[in-house]
């Protein structure tokens, strides 16, 4: 008898478990009420008497090596089943990788130019991008009938003939920033603005309805226009290198009197072109009284540059839209 009981210990032992239905066959072959184990404890009033503690030993030993053997398979095929303990089966199988994000270019060069103005002693304000006429066109001293003002140049949110209403608009520059900022905090004055402008353009390579600008804007007594063209100087060999060649142009804008122009040289010296980077001027007169600023009293010099060009440069982008599509294949190339 007792060699039959380990037979059958043995036979429970080789048994292979791979699926659902063999755990079943295991199940029917063993535990279930027709199984070699029950029919193996009926034999039990055969056993003579003085071997019959020893055979019962033999026998539960055979029992329980069944049970825990069916129990312990039908835990694990639960588990794989089940994704939420599947994964705590092996704790040392690897994680399938996941991917660290970037900075986009863009943000890389606003950092770039924030550091450089924060050493030169300017704050960071900021701006609404929804506008109203008056801060956007109006106090910068924009005529009513400027060109900015047409539908085909800016994107207007609301048009009104209400005298008690403004036109809104989605900023065009940066240079609304400046007026909120002298309404709310007089001079001195030394920040930058820098935020998103959109224009009703048409798309190209080279232009985009929106875009992003730096505005900077120093109020003080007796601020000149040497100051700013230092300024620019001292911005342009912080960005592009301590002997980047440059030139600055007369130019016009409605809010600054006079106004320029700065350019950068990029490329070599034979195969290279002069790049505009920004523009500015001494804050004009108007735009001072507009905002309750004493023109005698104070002076001071405003510039506005685009950052998308900077980041172009920086990092040889060529079409402008690659900026703001975010295709993840672009923007993995600014892994720092
Ligand atoms: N706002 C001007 C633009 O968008 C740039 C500028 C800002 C020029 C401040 C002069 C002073 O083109």
């Amino acid at each position: 008898m007792l060699e039959r009981i380990n037979q059958i210990i043995n036979e429970i032992e080789s048994f292979e478990i791979t699926d659902s239905k063999s755990l079943e066959d295991f199940r029917l072959e063993f535990l279930s009420r027709n199984g070699k184990i029950q029919s193996m404890f009926g034999e039990m009033a055969n056993v003579p008497k003085d071997e019959k503690a020893s055979v019962g030993k033999a026998m539960n030993r055979a029992k329980i090596a069944a049970q825990e053997k069916f129990d312990k398979e039908k835990q694990h095929q639960e588990r794989s089943s089940s994704k939420e303990f599947g994964a705590l089966d092996d704790i040392t199988i690897p994680v399938e990788p996941t991917y660290s994000g970037s900075f986009h270019p863009l943000t890389l060069a606003l950092d770039e130019i924030k550091q450089i103005f924060l050493r030169l002693g300017f704050n960071i304000t900021d701006g609404p991008e929804l506008e109203d006429d008056f801060h956007n066109f109006t106090a910068l001293n924009f005529p009513p009938d400027h060109p900015a003002r047409d539908m085909q140049d800016t994107f207007f949110v609301k048009k009104t003939d209400n005298p008690d209403e403004d036109d809104l608009v989605l900023r065009t520059h940066t240079s609304p920033v400046q007026i909120r900022l002298m309404k709310e905090q007089k001079p001195p004055i030394r920040s930058i603005m820098p935020g998103r402008v959109f224009r009703n353009e048409a798309v190209t390579a080279k232009s985009y309805f929106q875009f992003n600008q730096v505005e900077g804007l120093y109020v003080d007594k007796r601020v000149t226009m040497g100051e700013l063209i230092e300024t620019l100087v001292m911005f342009a060999r912080l960005m592009y290198g301590s002997n980047v060649k440059y030139r600055v142009r007369p130019s016009f804008f409605p809010f600054t009197e006079p106004s320029i122009e700065m350019d950068v040289w990029w490329g070599d010296e034979k195969n290279g072109q002069w790049l505009e980077i920004l523009g500015a001027g001494m804050v004009d007169p108007n735009v001072f009284q507009a905002v309750d600023v004493d023109p005698e009293t104070y002076t001071g010099f405003a510039f506005g540059m685009g950052v998308d060009r900077i980041a172009m440069l920086r990092y040889e982008i060529d079409d402008i839209r690659l900026l703001y599509e975010n295709d993840i294949r672009f923007l993995n190339q600014f892994k720092s």
